[in-house]
């Protein structure tokens, strides 16, 4: 007889010591499901009630700021409970269990003046158990865990059941700790993030890419310093758009932002234009006249495609390099300015230097702040806020609400853009103007778009006909488009008038055919 008692109770010992490993390790899966603090807390809280019949389990953690420990998750207590389940150190069992550092039980909450019942949740206080541990990690106090428990015969003593919730407390601290460490990183990411955009946002410019990143932060070193900056890039990669943006930026920016495009006037006039002249200097010179280095006074000078000034000129833009100063065609005088100089190319530079058309000297003077624009290929994160941001933008100018389905933005994604921003934003909005639908589709899109992405796909093939072949196709699809037009073609396309002629003379199209 005695013997069978025996035998029941180890049996029962057995079951119940399954039971307290599979919480345990239930505990241990649900605390590493994922990185939701109040969402694990609140699963290992009703783990405990399921397997282990421990109700009312509550997570308090120690809030440093206000050195409050607060209820952090809980089974089966209302928002309302939670909410005024605020202890602080030393205060009612659960701030005492956290100042001790050790276990409390109150054998039955009824009878105990020292439990403050502050969530509420109990109607009946009387045969409850109550048992708290603390929360702790490296011996440093994070929080308390407390559950109610209502003894009948099944269940262990005290003590096995202090021994579970101690495992239990550990593997909270430990989940705790690595959550609050994973928060401050993301905290700071994020800190970074906004810091990053702070300093590096400039009005109107489109740059979220690691790239353009690296210029924006370049442009705020140098636009408060009076340096002479060279832009480098391939055509329609911004840099006009940047060196406004430096003298913008820079303590000249009430003073004139002066343009000047060394390419596109006959090398005869470039002197006088860059210098002025005095009256009578050459015939037609009916009186005298600035130059845009005087009209730049106080502000800036943006020497585009630099590398195309012809060697004759070039000592004498050294000199207002380096001393600022120059005499008008046809004067004596000697006139200083007051000027930063902005200079940009998309030519190869050091390969007009080693040619002889470029000076060596002035190479170097130029050369002092490079700054490098990514064409768009290597930039395909800036794609999508470059489009949002020319659609917006076209889309008010025209008085339309055209947008991109998926499909039509992946084209655009997937193309490669030898025109760069400016090819992109003349898609846009010739895209704007021309849908007769407010949401575009990859079948609105013209072919031209699609051919190029082919072109990536099958680049290994052979390169130059591809190329070629495509360019042709482009062209070609550009002037059907425009009715032959080949200044709006070219324009359609992102390139010059002259570059049009020039490849379509290559290709034999200089007729409609
Ligand atoms: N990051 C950008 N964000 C918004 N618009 C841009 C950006 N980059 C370029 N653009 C737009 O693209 C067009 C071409 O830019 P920009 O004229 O500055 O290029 P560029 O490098 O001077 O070209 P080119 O060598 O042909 O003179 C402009 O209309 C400009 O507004
Ligand atoms: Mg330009």
């Amino acid at each position: 007889m005695k013997q069978g008692a025996d035998i029941n109770q180890k049996t029962e010992l057995v079951v119940r010591k399954n039971r307290e490993l599979a919480a345990i390790l239930e505990v241990s899966r649900v605390l590493t499901a994922s990185f939701d603090l109040e969402k694990n807390l609140s699963s290992t809280m009703s783990t405990l009630g399921s397997l282990l019949e421990m109700q009312r389990g509550c997570v308090f953690l120690l809030d440093r700021l206000s050195g409050e420990l607060r209820i952090v998750a809980a089974h089966g207590l209302t928002k309302d409970n939670i909410e005024r389940g605020k202890y602080r150190i030393g205060e009612g069992i659960v701030g005492r269990v956290l100042e001790k550092r050790s276990p409390m039980v109150i054998p039955n909450i009824g009878k105990e003046p020292l439990f403050l019942n502050r969530t509420g949740s109990r109607p009946e206080k009387d045969g409850i158990s109550f048992l708290s541990v603390p929360i702790e990690f490296k011996g440093e106090a994070l929080g308390v865990l407390s559950v109610d428990r209502i003894y009948s015969k099944k269940h262990g003593n005290v003590d096995d059941d202090l021994r579970v919730l101690t495992i239990v407390a550990s593997l909270i601290a430990q989940f705790v700790r690595l959550w609050e460490s994973y928060e401050n990183v993301e905290k700071e990411k994020e800190n970074l993030k906004i810091e990053l955009k702070e300093r590096y946002s400039i009005d109107n410019i489109i740059g979220k890419s690691d790239r353009m990143q690296e210029v924006f932060a370049a442009v705020h070193r140098v636009a408060p310093t009076k340096a002479t900056v060279l832009l480098r890039g391939e055509s329609g990669t911004g840099k006009e758009m940047i060196a406004k943006a430096i003298h913008y930026m820079s303590t000249r920016s009430k003073g004139p932002f002066i343009k000047f495009n060394c390419a596109s006037i006959p090398e005869g006039l470039l002197e006088s234009e860059l210098f002025g002249h005095e009256k009578g200097a050459f015939t037609g010179a009916i009186s005298s006249r600035k130059g845009k280095f005087e009209l730049a006074n106080k502000g800036t000078v943006f020497l585009d495609e630099v590398g195309d000034l012809p060697l004759t000129l070039q000592p004498k833009i050294l000199r207002v390099l380096q001393e600022r100063e120059f005499e008008r065609v046809g004067g004596e005088k000697t006139i200083k300015v007051d000027v930063r100089i902005i200079t940009a190319t998309s030519r190869n530079l050091e390969g007009y230097v080693s040619q002889g058309k470029f000076r060596e000297d002035l190479y170097y003077r130029l050369n002092v702040i490079p700054i490098f624009l990514p064409p768009l290929r290597d930039r395909g994160d800036d794609l999508p806020a470059l489009i949002d941001y020319f659609l917006t933008k076209f889309n008010n100018e025209h008085d339309r609400s055209v947008n991109l389905d998926r499909g039509a933005l992946q084209v655009l994604m997937n193309y490669e853009w030898p025109g760069n921003v400016r090819e992109l934003e003349n898609t846009v909005e010739r895209l704007v103007i021309m849908s007769t639908a407010d949401t575009i589709t990859s079948s609105n899109l013209p072919d031209s778009l699609s051919i190029r992405r082919l072109k990536g796909l099958s680049r290994s093939v052979s390169l130059t006909t591809n190329i070629e072949e495509i360019e042709r196709a482009n062209i070609r699809d550009a002037l059907e488009k425009t009715g032959w037009v080949q200044a709006r073609a070219a324009k359609l396309l992102g390139i010059t008038p002259r570059q049009i002629g020039y490849k379509m003379k290559k290709y034999g199209m200089e007729e409609r055919d």
